[in-house]
């Protein structure tokens, strides 16, 4: 059935795939994913992580035209071309990683330990793997079409990684819906937990589809955090004089100091005599004090 809502919830996994495969997805989610997201006939679906085959076994019964591989089939999305391996663009893609280490797959759900098992990383080469597979799935997929990446988050040592917003991060292509899955029949939950811990209950399908090649995605992430780094100077300005207060110039660069200094801006005064010029956000009350326009 197609998606109807944005938040899924499947007590049962069905019958797809192999459930002994640990962090297996229910093919419910992949089946709805292709029903909503697959729109060309005899358009080729694909999933270049299969784990324990789930995608495989939803393909053959919709009687798609299905490609799949995994890192334990010889095929590695941070070596390997995607699209050279399917030998065309694909229509679809679901993709379901491994969500950083919570479940580590080679050594343990199959073969040796494998240097590019993206379960196997710390998290900074975690999130760069992530960021280099989902240009590659990006490129692989044809102009118009989508793919769905399925991704959970979690806890370690008390620290929160929010793995699916960084998803959304780092995908290029255009964002077509989030869609919330309830997590059923987790390892974790039968866990204790001390204090007050709230239990990471869900996964995010997040769909996009592609736009334009994703090094150009890589150039308009730049111009988009120059233009933040204006956005920024301002908020930090218009902060420090919330209240009602009157500032000199001066005082205004000592308050913003500890946010200059990490910047690549090393012109601090430059820059808060530029911004306080806007007259849409800052009045000036004698030469070189200011306050907020109201
Ligand atoms: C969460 S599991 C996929 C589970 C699958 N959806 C299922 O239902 O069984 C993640 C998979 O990513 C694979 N993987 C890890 N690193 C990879 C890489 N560099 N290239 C391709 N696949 C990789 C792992 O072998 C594992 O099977």
């Amino acid at each position: 059935m197609k998606f109807s809502s944005s938040v899924l919830s499947f007590p049962d996994r069905g019958h797809w795939g192999q459930s002994k495969y640990r962090g297996n997805c229910s093919g419910h989610v992949i089946k709805g994913f292709w029903e909503t997201y697959h729109k060309r006939k005899g358009g080729l679906a694909c999933d270049p992580s299969i784990g324990g085959g789930t995608s495989v076994d939803v393909a053959r019964e919709m009687g798609l035209r299905f490609i799949g591989t995994d890192l334990h089939q010889g095929f590695n999305l941070l070596l390997d071309d995607f699209k050279s391996h399917l030998g065309e663009e694909a229509h679809t893609c679901f993709w379901h990683p491994a969500y950083a280490d919570m479940i580590q797959y080679s050594g343990n759900m199959w073969g040796e330990p494998n240097k590019w098992d993206m379960s196997r990383m710390a998290m900074g080469e975690f999130t760069e793997a992530l960021e280099l597979a989902i240009m590659n799935i990006h490129d692989a997929v044809e102009k118009g079409g989508h793919y769905g990446i399925l991704m959970g988050n979690l806890r370690r040592n008390g620290e929160y990684y929010n793995l699916s917003s960084l998803v959304e991060r780092v995908s290029p292509g255009k964002l077509v819906d989030e869609i919330i899955k309830v997590q059923h029949n987790c390892v974790s939950d039968s866990r204790q937990y001390a204090g007050n811990i709230v239990r990471i209950a869900h996964e995010k399908l997040i769909i996009l589809r592609k736009d334009k090649d994703s090094l150009f995605f890589l150039g308009t992430v730049e111009k988009r955090a120059a233009a933040m780094t204006g956005i920024t100077w301002r908020a930090a300005i218009r902060r420090v004089l919330q209240g009602g207060k009157v500032m000199h110039i001066k005082e205004i660069e000592a308050l913003v100091e500890p946010y200059a200094r990490t910047t690549r801006n090393n012109n601090v005064d430059a820059k808060v005599r530029q911004v306080v010029q806007d007259a849409r956000y800052f009045e000036r009350v004698s030469p070189g004090t200011y306050r907020l326009a109201a």
